[in-house]
């Protein structure tokens, strides 16, 4: 059921004795990884402040960047924060699923400090994964999980890649494969009750709007932000080149549809068929494996992805992972 080969992390099963251990681990205090249906999560007790600040010690967070609160349902969300006018209307057609709300949280919410960060306001999601859903039944908890991998790092979409970024830091992670949707939740703040989009992700703009009647104003420039919405982020060790028609000669090349013939290098196609949804759950592991094999200071060249459906939250991350590092 349990491997330990991986400098003390366990590597958990996903079948009913491995999340009854997960369950017991995280009880403890411990850090547990979880898959979700976006990415894998880096788990703790919400309520206890020493597992909450394990978190940002593990990932080498800053302590400004507050953590997604998973629960297993609304009436679970609800103990955490007051869901209003828009807000319920999300969250009922929208959970479990990969949406994540900020609001303020309630007086008697419970969480951590370090949960909060600086701020008032709590972000809750209800993830639809199976083994997610199984762990928060069995723990009975609020789980504080952002994505597991060290800060600034490519998202994990496989038990795989959370052991190549923090084995060692976590004493376990439950592995149930790739996660479906590959791209992180979509994150919705509130100013009044107008909803205002924090992260574009897993859900995308057009199902927002069937919801709300429209598209949810950006954040851009706005009062509301997410503190780890940093203009450089998933940064891989090659350089991105974007809206590429076809790779220069010795760069690797990332895009969607057939593979352009003038590819000599590594080449990724995320769909051959140009489906989006595809394209997002292979993104992250795209992202790493070209990066691997790609030279020290060499080029990926990333062909242009459509701004519709999830391939907007495509985009996005692809900016991110473009963006020049600071320092
Ligand atoms: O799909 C996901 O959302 C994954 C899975 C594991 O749930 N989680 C995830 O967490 O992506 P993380 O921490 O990597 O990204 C969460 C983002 C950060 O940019 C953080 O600043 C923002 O959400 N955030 C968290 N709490 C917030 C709050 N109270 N107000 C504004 N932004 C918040
Ligand atoms: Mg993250």
């Amino acid at each position: 059921m349990a491997d330990r080969a991986d400098d003390g992390t366990i590597r958990l099963e996903a079948t009913a004795t491995g999340i009854a251990e997960a369950a017991r681990l995280l009880r403890t205090g411990a850090l547990v990884a979880f898959p979700t249906e976006t990415v894998y999560g880096l788990g703790a007790d919400a309520r206890s402040e020493a597992a909450t600040a394990a978190i940002f010690a593990a990932k080498g967070r800053p302590a400004h960047n507050p953590l997604i609160v998973h629960c297993t349902d609304q009436a679970a969300a609800e103990r955490l924060v007051d869901l209003p006018g828009a807000a319920a209307r999300l969250a009922e057609r929208h959970w479990p699923g990969p949406l994540t709300l900020v609001l303020p949280a309630r007086a008697d919410a419970g969480l951590a400090a370090p949960v909060h960060a600086d701020l008032s306001t709590v972000a809750v999601r209800v993830p639809a994964h199976a083994v997610a859903q199984a762990l928060l039944a069995a723990t009975g908890l609020p789980l504080a999980a952002p994505s597991a991998n060290p800060s600034g790092a490519v998202s994990p979409t496989t038990a795989d890649h959370v052991l190549e970024g923090l084995k060692g830091q976590v004493t376990a992670v439950l592995d149930a494969g790739p996660c479906a949707v590959g791209i992180e939740s979509t994150i919705i703040g509130f100013a009044e009750d107008q909803p205002i989009l924090l992260r574009p992700g897993g859900l995308t703009q057009e199902q927002l709007a069937a919801s709300l009647g429209a598209v949810p104003k950006s954040a851009a420039g706005g009062a509301i932000q997410a503190p780890g919405q940093l203009q450089s982020h998933y940064a891989p060790r090659a350089r991105l080149r974007l809206d590429a028609i076809g790779p220069e000669a010795d760069e690797a090349w990332l895009g969607l549809g057939p593979v352009p013939p003038t590819a000599t290098g590594p080449a990724v196609s995320l769909s051959e068929s140009g489906d989006l949804t595809e394209a997002a759950a292979r993104l992250f592991a795209a992202l790493r494996n070209l990066d691997a094999v790609t030279a020290p200071g060499g080029t990926i060249a990333v062909g242009p992805i459509p701004r519709r459906g999830l391939g907007l939250a495509i985009n996005d991350r692809l900016a991110r992972a473009a963006a020049p590092r600071p320092g």
